[in-house]
C-alpha cells in the first residue's frame, strides 16, 4: 500500500524531532501502522532553514494554506502553536477533509470545543497526545487504558520549566527570580516565561484532561490559575520541614456539586512518588474508582519525547484513517452527545488542606487568639510548627497546617486573624494535598 502522506505545518523543535524519527524509526513504524507514513511537504515561514532540515528530500513551501489545500495530504501536523493562525489552519485543514496532529495544548484548551465539533462533523480526527506532558502517553491512557473507570481526580506536574525552577529553589535555598534567570541561560525556561510562570500552561493541559476525565466540554476560561512567581524560598524550607514538598500541580477533581479545575503550588507529602518527581520531568497521577493510582512520569518537552507522541497519533491516525467515523475513539473520550455540562466549581468552593504562615509578636495569648477563630471557622488544625525568636526581637513565625477545609472558610479565617495586632504580616496560604 502506498505511504499515507502528511503535511507539516512548523518545523521548528518539535517538528525537527518529528522529521528525524519518523526517518530514523520508518520500517518499524511501517510495520506497525501497516503502511507507510510519509511526510510530503514542510510549511515554515524560513524555507531555506526547512530545506536544510529535510535534506532536499520534500517539499517545502513558506505559506501552510498550500498544505492544508492540498489534494494528495491526508494528515496535517499543526506544530505552529498559539491561538490564531494555528485555529485558521487548524479548521481549514479540517474543512478540506484532512486529519490533524496537533501538540498545541492553547489552541485546543481555548477553542477545542468548536474545533472538535467541526471535526466530528467532517468525520476526520483531532489527535492531541503531545499536547499534553510531551512524550507521556497520558491522552492515550486516560481515554482508552482507563476506559473501564470513573476518574475521582487527576493531579499532575505538567510544567517542566516550573518544576525546574521549584527543584533547584528548593536544592540551592534560592529565590524565584534568581533561578527563573539560570533557567533561562541554561535554555530551561523561555525569554518571554509567562505561559509556564504563571501557570496558563499548566492549566491548557489540565483544562483538557478535565474534559476526557469527565467528559465535559473544555472549560479553559472556568480553571483557577496561580503560577509559582509569588512563592517564597521561605516556604518551600518551613514545608520541607513539616514533610512536604511544594510542586505547581494541575488538579482537577470530580465532586458532588461539579468539577474542581485548578492549577497553584501545592504541598505534597514528601513521601508521595510524584513529590519525588525533579527537574523538567512530568509526572501525572490519576485516581479511577476500579484500577486505584496510576502513575504515568517522563519527559514533557523536547524534540524527541514529544515527536515520539506525535508520531504516536500519526500510527493511530494512518490505522483508522478508513475507518467508519463511529468506530473511532471519541476526541473528548465520550460519545459527543453524551458529553454533560458539569460545572466548574469557582475556586471558593474548592476543598483542601491549607499551609497558613504568619509573623507574630511573640507575647502571651497570640497563638490562642488564632486557633480560637480557626476552631469557630470549623477548621481543624493537623500541624503546627512556631520557630524560636531571636534574641531581642520579639517576633516569630508560626505556621499551621490545617485538615480538610472549604477554600471560603480558609480565607474568611484568614481575614480575622490578619485584623489581630499581634498578627504583623499578611497571612501566606497556600493549598496542600495528601494525594492518596
Ligand atoms: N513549556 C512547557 C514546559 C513544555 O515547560 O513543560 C511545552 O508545553
Amino acid at each position: 500500500m502506498n505511504p499515507i502522506k502528511v503535511g507539516l505545518l512548523g518545523i521548528g523543535t518539535v517538528g525537527s524531532g518529528t522529521f528525524n524519527v519518523l526517518k530514523r524509526n520508518q520500517e518499524e513504524i511501517r510495520r506497525r501502522a501497516g503502511r507507510g507514513i510519509e511526510i510530503a511537504v514542510v510549511a515554515d515561514l524560513n524555507t531555506e532553514r526547512a530545506r536544510e532540515l529535510t535534506g532536499g528530500t520534500v517539499d517545502v513551501v513558506s505559506d501552510a494554506n498550500d498544505v492544508v489545500t492540498r489534494p494528495d495530504i491526508d494528515i496535517v501536523i499543526e506544530l505552529i502553536g498559539g491561538y490564531g493562525i494555528a485555529r485558521e489552519l487548524v479548521l481549514k485543514a479540517i474543512e478540506n477533509g484532512k486529519h490533524v496532529v496537533t501538540a498545541n495544548k492553547a489552541l485546543l484548551a481555548v477553542h477545542g470545543n468548536e474545533i472538535f465539533e467541526a471535526a466530528r462533523k467532517k468525520g476526520v480526527i483531532v489527535a492531541f497526545e503531545a499536547a499534553v506532558a510531551g512524550g507521556i502517553p497520558i491522552i492515550k491512557a486516560l481515554r482508552e487504558g482507563l476506559t473501564a473507570n470513573r476518574i475521582q481526580w487527576i493531579a499532575g506536574i505538567i510544567n517542566g520549566t516550573t518544576n525546574f525552577i521549584l527543584s533547584e529553589m528548593r536544592d540551592k535555598g534560592l529565590d524565584f527570580d534568581t533561578v527563573l534567570k539560570e533557567a533561562q541561560q541554561l535554555g530551561y525556561a523561555e525569554a518571554d516565561p509567562t505561559f509556564d510562570i504563571e501557570g496558563i500552561d499548566a492549566a491548557h493541559k489540565v483544562t483538557l484532561m478535565s474534559a476526557i476525565a469527565f467528559g465535559m466540554p473544555v472549560q479553559f476560561d472556568r480553571a483557577h490559575v496561580e503560577g509559582i512567581t509569588k512563592l517564597s524560598a521561605i516556604d518551600i524550607k518551613y514545608a520541607e520541614e513539616l514533610g512536604y514538598r511544594i510542586k505547581l500541580l494541575g488538579i482537577t477533581r470530580r465532586r458532588e456539586e461539579g468539577v474542581e479545575l485548578r492549577v497553584h503550588p501545592t504541598l505534597v507529602p514528601a513521601s508521595r512518588l510524584i513529590a519525588n518527581v525533579e527537574g523538567a520531568m512530568n509526572a501525572v497521577l490519576v485516581q479511577g474508582d476500579a484500577v486505584g493510582a496510576t502513575l504515568y512520569y517522563g519527559k514533557g518537552a523536547g524534540a524527541e519525547p514529544t515527536a515520539s507522541a506525535v508520531i504516536a497519533d500519526l500510527v493511530d491516525v494512518t490505522r483508522l484513517h478508513t475507518a467508519d467515523p463511529n468506530h473511532r475513539v471519541p476526541h473528548l473520550a465520550f460519545q459527543p452527545d453524551e458529553l454533560s455540562n458539569v460545572p466548574v466549581l469557582p475556586i471558593e468552593e474548592v476543598t483542601s488542606s491549607y499551609y497558613l504562615r504568619m509573623r507574630v509578636s511573640d507575647e502571651t495569648g497570640v497563638l490562642a487568639e488564632i486557633t480560637r477563630i480557626l476552631a469557630e471557622g470549623g477548621i481543624s488544625i493537623d500541624a503546627m510548627l512556631q520557630k524560636e525568636s531571636r534574641e531581642g526581637e520579639p517576633q516569630t513565625d508560626i505556621i499551621i497546617l490545617t485538615h480538610l477545609t472549604r477554600e471560603k472558610q480558609i480565607n474568611a479565617a484568614i481575614r480575622s486573624i490578619e485584623a489581630l495586632q499581634t498578627v504583623l504580616s499578611p497571612v501566606t496560604r497556600l493549598r496542600m494535598e495528601e494525594l492518596n
